[in-house]
Formats: C-alpha cells, sequence, structure tokens
C-alpha cells in the first residue's frame, strides 16, 4: 500500500513538473507582445495621459521618457534641432516663397513633438487669412489626437484651425499613438493611414506582428498633404507608394503647396517618408527587417527583456541596433558613413542643378517673350525635380534606409533639373541661360 502511495505520488510530481515545463517553453516562444498584454492596472481605451500607461510598463515608460533630453548628434542627424537652412543655404533659396524657407530643424525625439510644432516660425496663427495653419498639423504631434479623431471625427478636427484645436492639446505623442490599451497590440491609430490603405485594398488588422513593427510608424513617418478646403489629412498612396507612384498621383489632381516666386512653378513640399521610402524594396525590408529592429532594440532589465522606447538614431547605439544580427558593427557603421556620404554629396550637386534651372526659368519668364509650351515644360520638369530631390532630403536617413534608391530618384531629379534650365534657355533662345554653377557653397559636414 505504503508502495503504491509512494508510487502515485513520484508519479504525480513528474506529471506536474512536465506540465510546469511545458508552461514556461510555451511562455517563453510566445512573442513579446502577447506575453507582455495584462496591464496590472485598467487603461481607458486612447488614454492620453502616457504615465497611466507607465504604471503598468515602467521599462517602456522609463526608456520613453529619454526622448525628452536627448541632444546628441551625428555627422548627418542625431537628436539637437541643428538648423538646415544655415548648414545648407540652397535650402533657403529651394523653398522661396514657402514657410520652410524660414525655419527647417532638423527632427528630435517622440517627447519634443509638441514644443516644437508649437515654436515653429512655420507657423501662420492669424485665423483671419486664408493661409492660416490648420488644426491637421497637430495630427501627428500628440497622444490626444486617437481620442479626438474618435470624439470628433477626422473632417470636423481637419476643418478647425490650429488656434481652435490648441486647448484639447495637452500632451506630446505617447503610448496611445501606437498601443491598443487592455491587449497592448499595435495598431493603426491615425485615419489617414487605415483609408490610404483600405483604397490600396489592404487591411491592416489582417498585417502580421512584424509587419505593424513598421507599420506602426507609418501612422507619421510618411508623405502626406491636405487635401480640398477642409484640409482633410490625405496620403497620395492610391497609384502605391514609389516616387513614380506619387508624382502621377499629384501630377493627376493637380495640387500644389505653393508656386514659386519669378518662375511661378507649381511647387509640392514632400514630408518625411521614412516609410515609403524603406518599403520601396530596400534589402533590410526585403529581408523582413522592421523599424522597431534598429529603432527599438530590445534591452534586459534583469531576467526582464523589453522593447527600448528611447527612439533615437541607431548610430549612438549601433552594438544594440545592428549588433542582433550583424557580428562585425564597426563594418556595417562604417557602412552607413560612406552610404550617407555618398547621398549627402549626390544631394548638393542635385541641388545646384535645380538652383541653375530656377535661375533660367526666372530669366526667361522675366524676358517677357518666352515660348510658353517650352516655358511651361521647364515648369514641370521643375516641379518634379524638386520634389524628388525633397524626397530624399526630407527623407531623415541621409539615403541609409534605402541607399540605390536614393541615388537613383537625386539622378532622375538632377536629369530633370538640367532639362528644365535647357528648355528656358530655349524658350527665348539665350545660352547664356545653361551657365551653371551660380549657386556654391561649403559642403555639409
Ligand atoms: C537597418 C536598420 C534600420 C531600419 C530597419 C530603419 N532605420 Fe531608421 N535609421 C537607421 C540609420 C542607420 C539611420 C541614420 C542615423 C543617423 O544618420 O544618425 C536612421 C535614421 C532614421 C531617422 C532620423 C534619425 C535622427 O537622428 O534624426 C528616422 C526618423 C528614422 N530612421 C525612422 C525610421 C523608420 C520610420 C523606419 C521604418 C519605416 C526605419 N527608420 C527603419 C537605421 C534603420
Ligand atoms: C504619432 C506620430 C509618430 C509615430 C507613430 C512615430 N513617430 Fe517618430 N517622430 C514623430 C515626430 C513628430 C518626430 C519629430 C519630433 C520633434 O522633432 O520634435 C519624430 C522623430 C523620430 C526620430 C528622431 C529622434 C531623434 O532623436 O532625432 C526617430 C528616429 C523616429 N521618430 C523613429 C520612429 C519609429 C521607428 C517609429 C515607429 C516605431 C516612430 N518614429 C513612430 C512622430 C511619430
Ligand atoms: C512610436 C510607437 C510607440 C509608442 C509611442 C509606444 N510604443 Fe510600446 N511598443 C512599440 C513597438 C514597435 C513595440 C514592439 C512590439 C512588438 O514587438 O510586437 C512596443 C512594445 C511595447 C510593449 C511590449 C513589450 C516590449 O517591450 O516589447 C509594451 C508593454 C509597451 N510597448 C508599452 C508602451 C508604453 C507604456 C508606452 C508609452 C509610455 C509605449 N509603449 C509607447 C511602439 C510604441
Ligand atoms: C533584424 C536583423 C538586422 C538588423 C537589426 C540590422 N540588419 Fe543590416 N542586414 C540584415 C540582413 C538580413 C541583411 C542582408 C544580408 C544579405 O542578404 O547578405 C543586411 C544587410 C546590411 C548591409 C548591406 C546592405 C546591402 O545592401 O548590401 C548593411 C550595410 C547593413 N545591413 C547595415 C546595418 C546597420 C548599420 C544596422 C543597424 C543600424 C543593421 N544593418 C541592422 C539584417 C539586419
Amino acid at each position: 500500500m505504503k508502495n503504491y502511495t509512494n508510487l502515485i505520488l513520484a508519479g504525480l510530481v513528474i506529471i506536474l513538473a512536465a506540465a510546469l515545463t511545458g508552461v514556461l517553453v510555451y511562455v517563453k516562444n510566445q512573442p513579446v507582445q502577447e506575453r507582455a498584454v495584462q496591464p496590472l492596472f485598467e487603461i481607458a481605451q486612447m488614454e492620453p495621459d502616457s504615465s497611466k500607461w507607465g504604471v503598468n510598463f515602467p521599462n517602456q515608460y522609463d526608456s520613453f521618457l529619454k526622448t525628452k533630453t536627448n541632444n546628441i548628434d551625428t555627422t548627418y542627424a542625431g537628436s539637437s534641432q541643428f538648423s538646415w537652412l544655415e548648414r545648407d543655404p540652397r535650402q533657403v533659396i529651394l523653398f522661396a516663397g514657402y514657410p520652410f524657407s524660414k525655419d527647417y530643424n532638423d527632427d528630435r525625439g517622440h517627447m519634443n513633438a509638441l514644443e516644437d510644432v508649437r515654436k515653429t516660425k512655420r507657423l501662420n496663427l492669424n485665423d483671419e487669412d486664408p493661409k492660416h495653419t490648420p488644426a491637421t498639423c497637430y495630427s501627428c504631434k500628440s497622444s490626444d489626437n486617437p481620442g479626438l479623431w474618435d470624439r470628433l471625427g477626422m473632417e470636423a478636427y481637419n476643418k478647425m484651425t490650429f488656434n481652435e484645436m490648441t486647448p484639447n492639446i495637452n500632451n506630446s505623442i505617447g503610448c496611445s499613438n501606437c498601443h491598443e490599451a487592455g491587449t497592448m497590440r499595435l495598431i493603426v491609430t491615425n485615419p489617414a493611414l487605415k483609408e490610404a490603405l483600405e483604397r490600396q485594398g489592404r487591411d491592416w488588422t489582417t498585417f502580421t506582428r512584424q509587419e505593424m513593427r513598421t507599420v506602426v510608424c507609418a501612422n507619421c513617418h510618411v508623405e502626406y498633404y491636405f487635401k480640398g478646403d477642409g484640409k482633410y489629412l490625405t496620403f497620395p498612396w492610391d497609384n502605391g507608394t514609389k516616387i513614380d507612384e506619387i508624382l502621377s498621383y499629384y501630377e493627376k489632381s493637380g495640387f500644389k503647396d505653393w508656386s514659386y516666386p519669378g518662375t511661378d512653378t507649381p511647387m509640392l513640399k514632400a514630408q518625411h517618408p521614412e516609410f515609403e521610402f524603406f518599403t520601396a524594396d530596400s534589402t533590410h525590408y526585403k529581408a523582413g527587417v522592421s523599424c522597431a529592429d534598429c529603432h527599438m532594440p530590445y534591452t534586459r532589465d534583469g531576467a526582464a527583456k523589453y522593447s527600448s522606447h528611447d527612439v533615437h538614431s541607431p548610430l549612438l547605439n549601433p552594438e544594440a541596433a545592428c549588433g542582433q544580427c550583424h557580428t562585425d558593427t564597426e563594418y556595417v557603421v562604417r557602412r552607413v558613413n560612406t552610404i550617407q556620404e555618398q547621398v549627402a554629396t549626390t544631394k548638393l550637386s542635385t541641388e545646384d542643378a535645380i538652383v541653375d534651372a530656377i535661375n533660367a526659368i526666372k530669366a526667361a519668364v522675366a524676358a517677357g517673350n518666352a515660348d510658353p509650351a517650352l516655358l511651361d515644360q521647364a515648369r514641370k520638369l521643375h516641379r518634379e525635380a524638386q520634389f524628388m530631390w525633397d524626397i530624399v532630403s526630407a527623407e531623415n536617413s541621409t539615403g541609409f534606409h534605402n541607399p540605390e534608391y536614393a541615388l537613383k530618384i537625386l539622378a532622375d531629379s538632377a536629369n530633370r533639373a538640367r532639362q528644365a534650365q535647357m528648355l528656358a534657355a530655349q524658350s527665348i533662345g539665350d545660352v547664356s541661360l545653361l551657365n551653371t554653377g551660380t549657386y556654391y557653397v561649403t559642403p555639409v559636414p
């Protein structure tokens, strides 16, 4: 009898141990997102106050807070707000007649987004002026937005002025911009992204977790424009997200951000198209790498492993950012330097070509007797050249996210700019307009 009891006890212990091992193996193999789903303290849906989420997730919250005070620069980027207009005065010419020629600083951490948008000299806070800044400019700057879009609707939100919206906006970017409370899964929070994907026949709720680690950044790091009088936030993706597809979209809609002084070219301003640029068949995207892999690498806190929410340039922590996949970190960082130097130099010579085109078209317009068809063709090429250059310039990685694509776009841009210059010269039959190098300054770093 006693022997039986021992045997049964031993059997029970073995079964329990096996079950426990099974549970542990199962838990360990769960993706982080599914593991960390249960907040201890309930978080309201779309809660704008990140500190309320932080009670549950102190590691993510503490690392997120660091984005407020980061200020270290790299060669071409980093976390200070250096002025692009001072570094590269060609840009004052390229953006003439548009607010970007007044104030254009490098980006910094997520916790500063609200302060920085309120401070920029690009704002026009005179609500009587037809060109006043719309509320739409707050779209990517605050964790209050998901709740506001839900309550007001996107259309009503976008019809308000920046001033009118200001009292509703109290927090910089936060947890609610990327996560669903309760489950903590990554979600599309910006209606403009949801709608742009839908128009392409894509439904983000079917995306894999790895895809979402990139798509969640597309809530903001994309090219966009304000459509119509209602300033409706819209991504120009109906034909696709590659440069030619975006250009053909704008061609069809006839949209312009501003008119270039002296040439009368209908201009486009590119925003920060990191998502479109990275996903245009870059090596890393093709290999299944996500934005979060490089910008939010896993970090250890004792036994706990969490995604660093201190999002910044990966060149400041290459061991964590690149070392998870590349054994020779020094080598890949050197590659980044080489790629960026090549792209930055090519970008400057492209700018020279566009400035020459601008000067030639201006002279042709001023002459008063230009062939209108040739002049119009020159303007079209000027518009395209500038937009292509800007897609690379406003993209924040100085080409690294997709090096071959960056150089291809810059080559196409310079080609268009030189053609524009030639057409302008032809339009008044004056070869002196073919002069080049009217504007050369000290190159950036
Ligand atoms: C393979 C790694 C990698 C991936 C994947 C990646 N990046 Fe980057 N990213 C970099 C590097 C390297 C830089 C250049 C940093 C520098 O110049 O200091 C950079 C720069 C940036 C910058 C500018 C940083 C600064 O300091 O101003 C932003 C913004 C950015 N990336 C966003 C994204 C987004 C959004 C995605 C996904 C669509 C993405 N990145 C995918 C490596 C990566
Ligand atoms: C809610 C909008 C929003 C989302 C979502 C978002 N970003 Fe940003 N991001 C911004 C804005 C705005 C800035 C610039 C803030 C400033 O300059 O004050 C920025 C800045 C950055 C920078 C520059 C930081 C520095 O120190 O210079 C990096 C890198 C970056 N984001 C990467 C990402 C990645 C990767 C994702 C996705 C995991 C992401 N962002 C998601 C809006 C967003
Ligand atoms: C810019 C987008 C963004 C913001 C803002 C953001 N997160 Fe995350 N978060 C991510 C991404 C990307 C992951 C990785 C998810 C994955 O791998 O499935 C993540 C993962 C997590 C996880 C899962 C565990 C882990 O570390 O991988 C938790 C918990 C979390 N975040 C909490 C927070 C909290 C709390 C805040 C606000 C203080 C916050 N997040 C703000 C993008 C964001
Ligand atoms: C999640 C994994 C992963 C991370 C993180 C990662 N890489 Fe990569 N990287 C890859 C893969 C996969 C390839 C393609 C390798 C191949 O096909 O041989 C690659 C290729 C490269 C190449 C060669 C590119 C080319 O076109 O030939 C460079 C340079 C590079 N990575 C730099 C970096 C840098 C710098 C970082 C950190 C900022 C980084 N990588 C982070 C996975 C990663």
